[in-house]
């Protein structure tokens, strides 16, 4: 059984997901509202090292400045007095109605310089606060109706947004990055850059790319019906992982935010395995904050919530205890063998070999015999089962 959360594991959550009082479309809330400093004790109670908030989480909307103060004051004295860290910040433009048709992309201007006003007033506070990351989710950038949104003019007021608040991190000397979260949709019809895929494409096209990369959210790439681990492997890729959501969703609907692995519970594994044994000499592939965006179900109460929390880092500690149990097998190591999977890690090509000697090379086509490499099996489904009998703890 693995040890309890520790600091040092890294575990953070929004003060949205312990504090959401379970208000849905279709009822009301469930729960008492939660106060932050409450939960900055509790979280660290439970063993998280990190609280991270969107502007309107901390302070309320529209809130005058001594309010605003008071409330930073005392959520900064309850950071003070557990030790706990604000790794990551991120601004609400979507709940308010000035941004129904969004916030960088509202086909208002003036909402729309607006939310650049709003989210530079927050990264100051991310910077004051010492957090590393600013998380962009464009909940509300997106549209129902095709005709509605010039896609390609909402693309350049994105970059221009984004262009303005990396040159502003370096003008001010903020250590600070910035992460965009994907999401297909919910709560708009379809939101603009909706997958890791869509994403990486668009940074690529920034005026600073180094400073933006991701926070991939397990449910949101899984309501595209995509595959996570692939999509955290390919940011990995790019070097864009910079921050990620855990939680857990069960196939292509709304958006439902469980508690991590109370999804694709053997793509969680993959998952965990590939943050704490990807890395290509074999140690974590990812350093960041785990941080949890869940919704704690509405069906339970306030001790539910903290129990979903606690469930939260005992899953993933769960999953690297077993993780690592499997790495460990030298059964599993012979089936990898067997799979062939280090082997796709050699180039195809051998050194400093161009297309010319590669054409020269009768055994890589003439003399190839492509029928005996047809007929041979790979062993993937014997590798599977044993990932599934270690993640069973069968093994
Ligand atoms: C969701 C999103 C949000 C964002 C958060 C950060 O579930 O739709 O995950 O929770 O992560 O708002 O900006
Ligand atoms: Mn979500
Ligand atoms: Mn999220």
């Amino acid at each position: 059984m693995p040890a309890s959360p520790t600091p040092a594991d890294k575990f953070s959550f929004g003060l949205w997901t312990v504090g959401w009082p379970a208000r849905d479309p279709f009822g009301d809330a469930t729960r008492p509202p939660l106060d932050s400093v409450e939960a900055v004790h509790r979280l660290a109670e439970l063993g998280a090292y990190g609280i991270t908030f969107h502007d309107d989480d901390l302070v309320p909307f529209g809130a005058d400045g001594a309010t605003r103060d008071a409330q930073i004051a005392r959520f900064r004295k309850a950071l003070d007095e557990t030790g706990m860290v604000v790794p990551m910040v991120t601004t609400n433009l979507f709940a308010h109605p000035v941004f129904k048709d969004g916030g960088f992309t509202s086909n208002d201007r003036g909402v729309r310089r607006y939310a650049l006003r709003k989210v530079l007033r927050n990264v100051d506070l991310a910077a004051e606060l010492g957090a590393k990351t600013f998380v962009m989710w464009g909940g509300r950038e997106g549209s129902e109706y095709d005709l509605s949104k010039d896609v390609r003019s909402a693309l350049d007021r994105y970059r221009e947004a984004v262009d303005l608040l990396t040159q502003y991190v370096l003008d001010r000397g903020y250590d600070l990055r910035f992460a965009i979260e994907p999401k297909p949709n919910e709560p708009r019809g379809d939101i603009l850059l909706p997958t890791v895929g869509h994403a990486l494409a668009f940074i690529s096209g920034l005026a600073h790319p180094e400073l933006v990369g991701l926070n991939p959210e397990v449910g949101h790439e899984q309501m595209a019906g995509l595959n996570f681990a692939h999509g955290i492997a390919q940011a990995l890729w790019h070097g864009k992982l910079f921050h990620i959501d855990l939680n857990g969703q069960r196939g292509v609907k709304y958006d439902q935010d469980l508690v991590f692995g109370h999804g694709d519970l053997l793509n969680a594994f993959a998952l965990v395995d590939l943050l704490e044994h990807g890395a290509p000499e074999g140690g974590p592939a990812y350093e960041g904050p785990r941080h949890f965006d869940y919704k704690p179900s509405r069906t339970e109460d306030m001790a539910g919530v903290w129990a979903s929390a606690a469930a939260n880092m005992r899953t993933y500690l769960l999953l690297k205890e077993r993780a690592a149990a499997f790495r460990a097998d030298p059964e599993v190591a012979e089936a990898l063998a067997a799979s062939r999977v280090a082997e796709l890690s050699e180039p195809t090509l051998n050194d400093g070999e161009g297309h010319a000697d590669l054409l020269a090379d009768r055994s890589s086509f003439e003399e190839f015999d492509a029928d005996a490499a047809g007929a041979r099996g790979y062993g993937f489904v014997r590798l599977n089962q044993l990932a599934v009998e270690h993640l069973l703890g069968a093994r």
